[in-house]
């Protein structure tokens, strides 16, 4: 095993050796509305669902890099998420990879993605920023917590207040995700990515005797 450490590397490659290791990751394809009403969309890999009570998301948000179009200024999708307070992350599926991809390109703000790549957007109902209409899943999020960590980089805390789910995914009796019919995509290092459709199923023994009662 060869041993590296962190405080000798430069930024990129931080970055490289942990987006190349830590994976693969659920995408989310984050709507967000500027003051001007454009609706924007864009990629996050560095994404995660936090807890039920209350129900989090956490995406960790880098401002533009100096290689970039816009060196050091704030992604369209922070700005517009702090300044509505309302987002909506919608899940990717097969159908739909390639065009969420395309929206992390370097548009400028005036540009919608969704349009520009050919998704259909649809209004929410819990807040105001549409969702795209051929994602498989899509949750309605308020703004919980903006966590500034470093000059370059932010955490978005979003309370998910609803979502939609296309009905062949719903198991509507027990209130479950069919997770045997819904395939996400999974981001690894770079343009790298991969289908969810090859499982196993390894269940988790009972070790010690159960007490209390179950979760609701
Ligand atoms: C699959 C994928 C995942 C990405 N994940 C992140 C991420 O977690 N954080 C980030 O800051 N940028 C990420 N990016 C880059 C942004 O999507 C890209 O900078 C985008 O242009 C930002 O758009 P915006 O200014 O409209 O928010 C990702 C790009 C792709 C293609």
């Amino acid at each position: 095993m060869t041993h590296i450490a962190m405080a000798d590397l430069s930024t990129m490659q931080k970055y490289w050796l942990t987006t190349g290791s830590v994976g693969p990751r659920p995408i989310a394809l984050v709507t967000s509305l500027n003051g001007d009403g454009v609706c924007n969309a864009a990629p996050y890999s560095a994404f995660n669902y936090m807890g039920e009570n209350p129900p989090l998301f956490a995406i960790a948000v880098d401002h533009y890099g100096p290689e970039s179009h816009r060196p050091g200024e704030m992604k369209d999708t922070l700005k517009n998420i702090v300044a509505r307070g309302e987002f909506v992350v919608n899940m990717v599926d097969g159908p739909i990879v390639e065009r969420a991809v395309l929206c992390g390109s370097d548009f400028p703000a005036d540009i919608s993605e969704p349009e520009a790549v050919g998704f259909a957007v649809t209004p929410s109902t819990s807040v105001s920023v549409p969702r795209i209409a051929e994602a498989p899943i899509a949750w309605e999020c308020k703004l919980f917590k903006v966590l500034e960590f470093s000059e370059q980089r932010s955490i978005v805390f979003g309370e998910i207040v609803a979502m939609y789910i296309r009905e062949d995914l719903l198991d509507g009796e027990r209130l479950r995700v069919h997770v045997d019919r819904f395939e996400p995509y999974g981001r690894l290092g770079g343009p790298n990515y991969c289908r969810t459709t090859d499982r196993v199923r390894i269940a988790v023994p009972t070790y010690m005797p159960t007490v209390g009662a179950a979760r609701e």
